[in-house]
């Protein structure tokens, strides 16, 4: 699919991977950009940059009544990218309850699944000409034990992207999953660690879009696991994450706050 003409609705638009979304999608020529936030008044910026090629949307993936309300909004979207997301950098038992597990499975699955529900029949309109993205992560590919419920979501989030992929095949809809590692934004604020620039994840998710690939991995870290994969080495990625895990723990300590 081409992003030129498209007509595109970004979830989390009002900041980190979102806004760059928005950045991205207008400057490789989409026509109109829904920017989503929970609270529009975040969407200043963006309105003052690009005027009329974007409207704000008040959006909350977690609540039926807002997301049906935004496909009313924006019924005539060719390119939805369900971009917002949660961590909470909890493991399960570090958490000692199920409370982080819920919020990440409501806002990175469930949000998810009621964005593609609410949005098929508007994709549909664009006959054979239009995409869903979904913002994954390598946390989709492996769990990692300091985030470990966050990837309980994304690797839930995965396996409904491709699924969706085939549901929504004949009614000429691609859909896209994205894997990233760190990425710098206030999700991974205070974390040491090698990120990649979310200017650089928006641009290479388009550019993948756009030459029609279906899993678009995005950043050294995601080619690098992908790799290991594909390469069925799983004693060395399970070392590697162990490895990470435990570096992780070194430099932040348990509850992330060292
Ligand atoms: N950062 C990373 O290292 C990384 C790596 C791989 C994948 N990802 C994924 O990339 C996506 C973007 O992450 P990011 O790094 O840009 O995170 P971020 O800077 O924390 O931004 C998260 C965005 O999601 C929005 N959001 C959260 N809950 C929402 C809800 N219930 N309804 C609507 N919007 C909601 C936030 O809105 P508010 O401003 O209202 O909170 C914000 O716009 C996420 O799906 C994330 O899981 C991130």
């Amino acid at each position: 699919m081409q992003i030129a003409g498209s007509v595109a609705l970004v979830t989390g638009a009002n900041r980190g991977l979102g806004k760059c979304f928005v950045d991205a999608l207008i400057t490789r020529g989409a026509a109109k950009v829904y920017a989503c936030a929970r609270d529009t008044a975040s969407l200043t910026s963006l309105i003052d940059s690009y005027g009329d090629k974007i409207e704000a949307v008040s959006l909350d993936v977690t609540d039926d009544v807002s997301v049906s309300n935004a496909a009313k909004i924006a019924g005539d979207v060719t390119l939805l990218i369900n971009n917002a997301g949660v961590l909470t950098r909890l493991g399960l038992i570090e958490a000692g309850n199920l409370e982080p597990l819920r919020q990440e499975l409501e806002v990175n699955l469930y949000g998810v699944a009621r964005m593609c529900l609410a949005f098929a029949p508007v994709l549909k309109k664009s006959k054979n000409n239009s995409a869903v993205v979904n913002m994954l992560s390598v946390g989709s590919l492996h769990g990692f034990a300091p985030f470990g419920t966050y990837c309980v979501s994304k690797a839930a989030a995965m396996s409904l992207t491709q699924s969706l992929r085939y549901e929504l095949q004949e009614q000429g809809t691609s859909v896209h999953g994205v894997y990233a590692g760190l990425i710098a934004t206030d999700m991974t604020e205070g974390i040491e660690d090698e990120m990649a620039t979310p200017e650089d994840i928006a641009g290479e998710t388009l550019a993948g879009i756009e030459s029609g690939l279906l899993d678009i991995d995005t950043g050294e870290r995601a080619h690098a696991v992908r790799k290991l994969l594909m390469e069925e080495n799983f004693d060395t990625i399970e070392q590697a994450y162990l490895d990470r895990a435990a570096g992780h723990y070194q430099k932040h300590g348990k509850d992330g706050s060292a």
